[in-house]
């Protein structure tokens, strides 16, 4: 078995499996390279032969125990129907939501449209050597929703988001637990041996919405992949103290912590969990020292519970992939 299902199924902390969130692609040199060929990014997540190449560039430069399928939360909503356009800088911009088409959507539409990732996980797993994990993910719906309906253009603050037409939001939570659903089991039939879910903007959901629109969407896609034994991994972005409800809700198999999350407190309050990442990833701009030090950090406060290291948000564009490989050597080191 995999380092990384060890961790996660048999809770086995004497390795510490590791991969970063967004290691496919942004900061690599020889994916900006292919991107520059390829415009279109979201026709280049659905070219299944460079999809899964670029998903296996940061596995030839570095000894990491899973890949991340190259791909987007957001070829959801676009097998829903929907136009995505994605900005030169800060992604997807501009949505302009057809609720009739997207609520119309048919199985075997959405099916056709993303065959190609499906593809690219198969052929990616198959170049895989047998001790490495293949992630596949989405995105939890109220992140999707952000997107869908442009709340982050509307939002530069980051303020709480009041939500005022309910129940159009409740049929499109419907939807797309329905069709997460249906890319979740395709992607585990492609290959994927675990499922991440990203609920990047859970912070931007007010305390009173917590249930309806984290806790209980997340929990149904939890229990899914339970149904059809493939563990899952969940990261509520910016919930701060209420990760622990979170947990005791939904109960994945782990939990992924973001940086404003004190490793100290979830070690002591999360129970018997696997956990994942928290590291700041601005640290990784910063000097090379400081990276390793913060590294030896989460490494000594997790050295006795199951512990996958990873980061507590995506790689940045701007990181060196020099300070990645010293982190994955000195955290390769451990053999508990
Ligand atoms: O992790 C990986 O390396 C696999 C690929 C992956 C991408 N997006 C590729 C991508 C994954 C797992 C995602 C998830 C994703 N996409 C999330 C959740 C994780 C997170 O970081 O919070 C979100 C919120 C999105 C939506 C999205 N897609 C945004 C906000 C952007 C623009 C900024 C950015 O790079 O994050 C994208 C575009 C995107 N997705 C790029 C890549 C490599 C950049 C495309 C480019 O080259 O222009």
């Amino acid at each position: 078995m995999s380092k990384l299902l060890n961790c996660l199924k048999n809770k086995d902390f004497s390795c510490v499996p590791i991969w970063f969130m967004r290691q496919a692609g942004r900061y690599l040199p020889e994916f900006k390279q292919l991107r520059s060929q390829n415009p279109d990014f979201l026709k280049l997540c659905l070219n299944s032969d460079l999809a899964s190449e670029i998903t296996l560039q940061p596995m030839k430069r570095f000894n990491l125990d899973a890949a991340i399928i190259f791909s987007d939360i957001l070829v959801i909503p676009y097998a829903l129907g929907q136009p995505i356009e994605f900005g030169k800088k800060n992604g997807p911009r501009n949505l302009k939501l057809n609720i009739n088409k997207f609520l119309e959507i048919n199985e075997k539409n959405f099916l056709s449209t993303l065959q190609p990732i499906y593809k690219a996980i198969n052929k990616t797993k198959s170049a895989l050597s047998k001790d490495k994990s293949l992630i596949a993910f989405v995105g939890a719906p109220w992140t999707l929703m952000i997107y869908l309906y442009n709340f982050k253009e509307k939002n530069k603050f980051d303020k709480k988001i009041t939500i005022k037409n309910k129940n159009e939001i409740k049929s499109v939570f419907k939807k797309l637990d329905e069709f997460l659903k249906i890319h979740i089991i395709n992607q585990k039939q492609a290959g994927a041996d675990i499922i991440q879910i990203f609920d990047s903007w859970a912070g931007l959901i007010k305390d009173d919405d917590l249930n309806e629109y984290c806790y209980k969407p997340n929990e149904s896609l939890v229990n899914f992949c339970k149904e059809n034994q493939i563990p899952s991994i969940c990261f509520p972005k910016g919930l701060k103290e209420n990760y622990k409800n979170f947990l005791e809700k939904v109960k994945p198999d782990a939990v992924n912590i973001d940086y404003d999350i004190d490793p100290l407190w979830a070690k002591k309050n999360f129970g018997n969990i696997c956990i994942q990442g928290g590291m700041n990833p601005d640290i990784l701009l910063k000097d090379e020292k400081i990276a390793l030090q913060e590294t030896e950090k989460y490494l000594e406060i997790f050295k006795n519970i199951p512990y996958i290291f990873n980061l507590g948000h995506g790689i940045l564009p701007e990181t060196n992939p020099t300070i990645i490989k010293k982190i994955v050597d000195r955290v390769n080191i451990i053999k508990r």
